[in-house]
């Protein structure tokens, strides 16, 4: 699969280098620094390049990692996204990441769904700290995988991003549709409290456990 990486920070530049190592063709954009997107491809591997959002937004699917205040701009660079594959991990936080500045009755997949009528959003991502990325797709294989939620109105969007979140190395749980998301943008700031402001560091990640007939899973 080919992924535009919209916002190449700590989660796009780490969830790109990931797919590229999976082996999915990455286009990695928007930074302020062309030589820092150059650097990131190089050493994600031979199938990932440096572009533009323009060239980021022609790839299958789109991943949005821009900070809440920078997606009117990444968006607008990006161009025509109709009938895209849109995995944001974007949270609706304001410019001091303090808070939220959409919750409860509305989240922040939902308008983004808004703003790009003929793309399919799914949410994705957002409630795990970039801190934990490689540490989980290291242990890949491992039979027991940290979960982690996504939701979105798209079946076929959501296929793509179970397929991307597998290649992580995370167990993909379908929470359902976009307005789910108004449950797991709250969630991500107890993942955040508990990654950065208690003990044990940030490489944090969670996972459900449905018990079968009143027992766990041997
Ligand atoms: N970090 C986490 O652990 C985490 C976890 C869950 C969700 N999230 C959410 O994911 C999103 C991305 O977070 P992040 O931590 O990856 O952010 P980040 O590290 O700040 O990355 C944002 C990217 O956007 C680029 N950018 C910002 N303004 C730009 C501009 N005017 N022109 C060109 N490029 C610009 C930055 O450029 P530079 O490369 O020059 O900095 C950077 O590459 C946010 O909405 C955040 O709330 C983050």
């Amino acid at each position: 699969m080919r992924v535009g990486i919209l916002g190449s920070g700590l989660m796009g530049g780490k969830l790109g280098t990931i797919w590229a190592r999976a082996g999915h063709e990455v286009v990695f954009s928007y930074s302020h620094s062309d030589r820092k997107l150059a650097k990131l491809a190089r050493e994600a591997g031979h199938s990932a390049t440096p572009g533009t959002p323009a060239e980021a937004a022609q790839c299958d699917a789109i991943l949005l990692a821009v900070h809440w205040s920078q997606v009117n701009d990444v968006l607008k660079r990006a161009g025509n996204l109709s009938g895209k594959v849109m995995i944001s991990c974007s949270l609706p936080m304001n410019r001091s990441d303090t808070a939220l500045v959409i919750a409860h009755t509305r989240s922040g997949a939902e308008a983004l769904a808004a703003k790009l009528r003929k793309a399919r959003v799914v949410s994705a991502f957002s409630t795990v700290p970039s801190e934990v990325l490689f540490g989980v797709y290291a242990a890949r294989r491992r039979k027991l995988k940290p979960s982690l939620v996504y939701c979105g109105d798209d079946a076929r969007a959501k296929r793509v991003a179970a397929l991307l979140i597998r290649a992580a190395g995370f167990d993909p749980v379908d929470a359902g549709p976009l307005r789910i998301a108004r449950f797991t943008e709250p969630f991500t700031l107890l993942i955040a409290q508990l990654a950065y402001e208690r003990k044990g560091g940030p490489e944090l990640a969670y996972r459900f456990e449905r018990l079968r007939h009143g027992a766990l899973p041997r």
